[in-house]
C-alpha cells in the first residue's frame, strides 16, 4: 500500500507513526509533514489547501490511500478531488465535512436524527440575534456559522458579553464570511470529551475518547489554544456512557447524513457535554483531534492501516479494533507568546533522552531540520506523550520526558490529566 497523509501537525505525525508500522505498508509520503514526520515518510513540499497538485502527486505516483488530518482540506473538497480522479480518500465529501464547516448544519442534523443537543437558534440578522439574547438572559453561548479556527465561539457570562459577540462576529471582518450567520445557543454545564468513531458510510466503528486540555494555563485558565494536552480513556466517558453516545450521538448523525444522500466517510469527532442529564453534542469535526489522535493511537494494539481502506470500501461492519488496556496522555509544548504570536526559530535539545523515558513516545508539531539543528516553526510544536498502567504512571512518565527536553523557550501545561487525578 502507498500512503499519502495530508497534514503537518503532531496529529499527522502520530497518523504516519502508526501506517509505518503496517506490514501493508510499502510507501508513505507526507504533506508538508514536519520533522518528525520525515523520519517514518517522505515529506512533499505540497500545502495542505493545493489540492489539485495533491491530485496529481496521487496519480502519478500510484498512491492507494489519502488520510487528510486537518478540516480544511475535508472541507475544501480533497476527498471528492480524490474520488473524481479514482483514489481513495478516507475522509468525508464536502458535503459531509459540513458537520464540522457549518455550526447550523450540525444542529439540524442534531435535531433531525433527535441528537441530544443544546437549545439553539440560527440568525443572519444581528439585531434578532440581540433581541433573542436579551429575551433569554446569560450565560448563553454565540457562535459564529462557518469555520474559524477556535475564535469563533463566546460562552457569555452576560447580556453585554453576548452582545459584544454579535457585534463582532457579525458587524465587523473579524471572522469575514464565517460570521454572516450566527448560532446561539443554551449554555451547557459539565466536563467535556471527545469521542471517535471510524464511519465507512453507514457503520461506525469506536475508535476511543480522550479529554482536551483547551486553555493554555494550568487549572483551564486562560485564552483557548487548539488543545495542550490529553488523556485518553476520559475518566468522565465510562465505557457504558462511551457506548451510550455511540448510539444517541454518532450512530443517527451517521444514519442521517446518509439519509440526506451526504454519506459521512472517515473520522467522525463528537465534542461532548457530560451533563447532569448524559452526554450531550457540543459539536462534531470531520477528522482526528489534535492531541487526542496522539493520545489514542498510543492504545491501539490493532494495524490502523486496514481499518482505513475498510472505512474507504464500506466493510466497517465486519470489522473490529483491539485496543491496549492502558491509559496515555498527551503534553503538548507550545513555543513562547501561543496561542498569540509564537517565537520561532529557537533551537529544541534533548529529544533522544526524553524518548528514552520508558512508555513514552514524541511526536512533532511545528519542527523543522535546519543545518542540522531542530528549531521551533510554529505554535505547538511537540507532543510529548507516555502511556502507563494507570494516569498516575503516565503522567510521571511523560513529565519526566518533557523534563529532559531542553528547550528554554517553550512552555507546557503541568496538569495534564488533572480532572481524572483529582477523582483518584
Ligand atoms: P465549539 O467550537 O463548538 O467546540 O466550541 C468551543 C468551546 O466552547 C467548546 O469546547 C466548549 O468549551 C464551549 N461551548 C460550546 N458550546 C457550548 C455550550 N452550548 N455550552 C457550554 N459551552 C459550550
Ligand atoms: N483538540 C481539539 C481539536 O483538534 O479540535
Amino acid at each position: 500500500m502507498r500512503v499519502l497523509v495530508i497534514g503537518s501537525g503532531g496529529r499527522e505525525h502520530a497518523l504516519c507513526r502508526a501506517l509505518a508500522a503496517s506490514p501493508l505498508l510499502s510507501k508513505l509520503w507526507c504533506a508538508p509533514g514536519n520533522a518528525g514526520t520525515a523520519s517514518v515518510a517522505e515529506n512533499l513540499p505540497i500545502g495542505v489547501l493545493d489540492i489539485a497538485d495533491l491530485v496529481q502527486f496521487a496519480r502519478r505516483n500510484a498512491v492507494d490511500l489519502v488520510l487528510p488530518g486537518p478540516e480544511a482540506p475535508l472541507v475544501a473538497g480533497i476527498a471528492d478531488a480524490m474520488a473524481a480522479a479514482g483514489i481513495a480518500c478516507c475522509g468525508p465529501s464536502a458535503a459531509a465535512a459540513r458537520i464540522e464547516g457549518s455550526k447550523a448544519f450540525t444542529k439540524e442534523i442534531c435535531d433531525a436524527a433527535g441528537i441530544p443537543t443544546a437549545l439553539w437558534e440560527r440568525f443572519d440578522d444581528p439585531d434578532s440575534a440581540r433581541e433573542f439574547v436579551r429575551r433569554r438572559g446569560a450565560p448563553i453561548v454565540v457562535k459564529a456559522d462557518g469555520l474559524a479556527a477556535g475564535k469563533g465561539v463566546v460562552v457569555a457570562a452576560s447580556v453585554a458579553e453576548a452582545e459584544a459577540a454579535i457585534t463582532a462576529f457579525m458587524e465587523t471582518d473579524l471572522l469575514g464570511e464565517a460570521g454572516r450567520a450566527v448560532v446561539i445557543e443554551e449554555c451547557l454545564v459539565g466536563e467535556e470529551v471527545s469521542l471517535f468513531a471510524l464511519c465507512d458510510g453507514t457503520t461506525a466503528l469506536p475508535l476511543g475518547a480522550a479529554q482536551d486540555h483547551k486553555r493554555v494555563g494550568d487549572g483551564d485558565t486562560g485564552p483557548n489554544t487548539g488543545g495542550m494536552g490529553a488523556c485518553s480513556p476520559p475518566p468522565a466517558l465510562s465505557p457504558a456512557l462511551a457506548e451510550a453516545a455511540m448510539e444517541r450521538i454518532i450512530r443517527p448523525a451517521l444514519a442521517e447524513l446518509a439519509r440526506q444522500g451526504t454519506p459521512f466517510r472517515g473520522i467522525l469527532f463528537a465534542g461532548l457535554m457530560m451533563t447532569d442529564e448524559g452526554p450531550k453534542l457540543i459539536e462534531f469535526n470531520a477528522r482526528f483531534g489534535d492531541p487526542e489522535c496522539q493520545a489514542l493511537l498510543l492504545r491501539l494494539r490493532s494495524d490502523l492501516l486496514p481499518a482505513l481502506l475498510a472505512a474507504c470500501d464500506g466493510e466497517l461492519a465486519q470489522f473490529s479494533l483491539r485496543w491496549r488496556d492502558e491509559v496515555s496522555i498527551a503534553v503538548v509544548l507550545a513555543a513562547r507568546g501561543y496561542p498569540g504570536d509564537p517565537l520561532k526559530g529557537t533551537e529544541i535539545r534533548g529529544l533522544d533522552r526524553a524518548a528514552a523515558v520508558p512508555g513514552v513516545t514524541v511526536f512533532h508539531a511545528a519542527t523543522q531540520l535546519l543545518d542540522g539543528r531542530l528549531v521551533a516553526s510554529g505554535g505547538r510544536v511537540l507532543t510529548v506523550c507516555a502511556t502507563g498502567a494507570d494516569l498516575h504512571a503516565a503522567r510521571d512518565a511523560a513529565y519526566r520526558a518533557v523534563a529532559a527536553i531542553d528547550w528554554p523557550e517553550g512552555f507546557c501545561r503541568r496538569d495534564i490529566g488533572w480532572r481524572g487525578l483529582a477523582a483518584g
